[in-house]
């Protein structure tokens, strides 16, 4: 068995929507299959923007971890676990914290945006100046290959090249390996009103969402705007709702398209078979995700397996980069 290893990490910072489902937990399932797969709910880097309200992350974390089982992350082919369950992340973190140079940080694009962006969350901290540093904690101690990120993340793996560099500069060559990002196959997905999906925008449609909520929340995205009347031919490429068929039903987009720009189907009768169609993938596994969130003793389970093998893999590492910096006392 040698495959190559792939680590990836959430926030739990809210409730999981169908932006995470496009943009990771999809790819993530089908990686399961070929890749030896380490699955982690980021939790410190959850409290680095989050520490006000820390006591919230305990329940995101039970929540998104029903929804990854029930969008199919399998306990027997991934390695499911916590950040903060598994000590070594902080002590690769803090050895990595001593050789990187703060000007690396200051200038990683993702802080000075994430600053001015979140300005209610105050997050302008030591510990967020750092938060690439344990990212690349959390990436080197598993040796991943790849890790499938957005494009957001980008400067992030960038930044953990770096530090392996300069890791092997310093002490001794061919300890990590220099990993490479696997970008998400599928478009970002825009929200119901055509900003970024996001929960702080409210424009999300939720992976556990209710039938009639996400009828009425399609219902409600705007089209195209100089589709006036019914008859009027519209202009898909212009229409969020026609972007949401290209992500999800590729196999309706051609008639989608070809019904809008003749008029012949009108934007609520659209928006009404897209709700239908949307209904059907979310709806099974909302019912099997509310059955793991009765069964907390089943996912405490899985949580625990999770945590003794990643411990294994972490431990052995971290022996290792102690052991070359010279850190192995007795
Ligand atoms: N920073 C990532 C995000 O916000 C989450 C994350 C933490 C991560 N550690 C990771 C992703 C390690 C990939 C690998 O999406
Ligand atoms: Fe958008 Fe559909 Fe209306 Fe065309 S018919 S503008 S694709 S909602």
């Amino acid at each position: 068995m040698n495959k190559k290893i792939i680590l990836s990490g959430m926030r739990p910072t809210g409730k999981l929507h169908l932006g995470h489902w496009v943009g990771a937990l999809s790819n993530w399932v089908s990686l399961q299959e070929t890749y030896q797969c380490f699955f982690m709910i980021a939790d410190w880097h959850a409290l680095m923007s989050e520490y006000k309200n820390s006591s919230a992350i305990k329940e995101n974390i039970f929540d998104n971890i029903c929804d990854w089982l029930a969008y199919g992350i399998d306990p027997k082919k991934a390695t499911i676990f916590i950040q903060s369950d598994v000590t070594e992340h902080l002590e690769l973190y803090i050895i990595l914290s001593a050789l990187t140079p703060l000007g690396w940080l200051y200038r990683c694009p993702t802080f000075k945006e994430q600053i001015n962006q979140l300005k209610d969350k105050e997050i302008n901290t030591y510990a967020f100046l750092g938060y690439p540093i344990l990212q690349a904690a959390d990436i080197l101690l598993y040796k991943a290959d790849y890790v499938p990120v957005g494009e957001d993340q980008l400067p992030h793996l960038e930044l953990t090249r770096e530090i392996v560099r300069r890791f092997h500069n310093i002490y001794q060559k061919g300890i990590f390996k220099e990993p490479q990002p696997l970008l998400t196959p599928m478009p970002r997905l825009v929200g119901l009103d055509g900003r970024k999906m996001s929960k702080s925008y409210n424009n999300y449609i939720a992976l556990d969402e209710e039938d009639n909520q996400i009828k009425t929340k399609i219902l409600s995205m705007f089209t195209d705007p100089l589709r006036i009347r019914i008859s009027d031919p519209g202009h898909p490429q212009d229409c969020n709702v026609y972007s949401y068929y290209c992500t999800f039903f590729d196999e309706l987009k051609t008639d989608v398209y070809e019904k809008c720009i003749t008029a012949k189907r009108g934007c609520v009768e659209c928006k009404e078979i897209l709700a239908k169609k949307i209904i059907e993938i979310i709806s099974t596994k909302r019912e099997k995700k509310k059955k793991f969130l009765k069964k907390k003793e089943l996912v405490y389970d899985i949580l625990n397996d999770g945590r003794k093998e990643a411990k294994r893999v972490a431990s052995l590492t971290i022996k290792e980069v102690k052991e070359i910096i010279g850190f192995n006392y007795f």
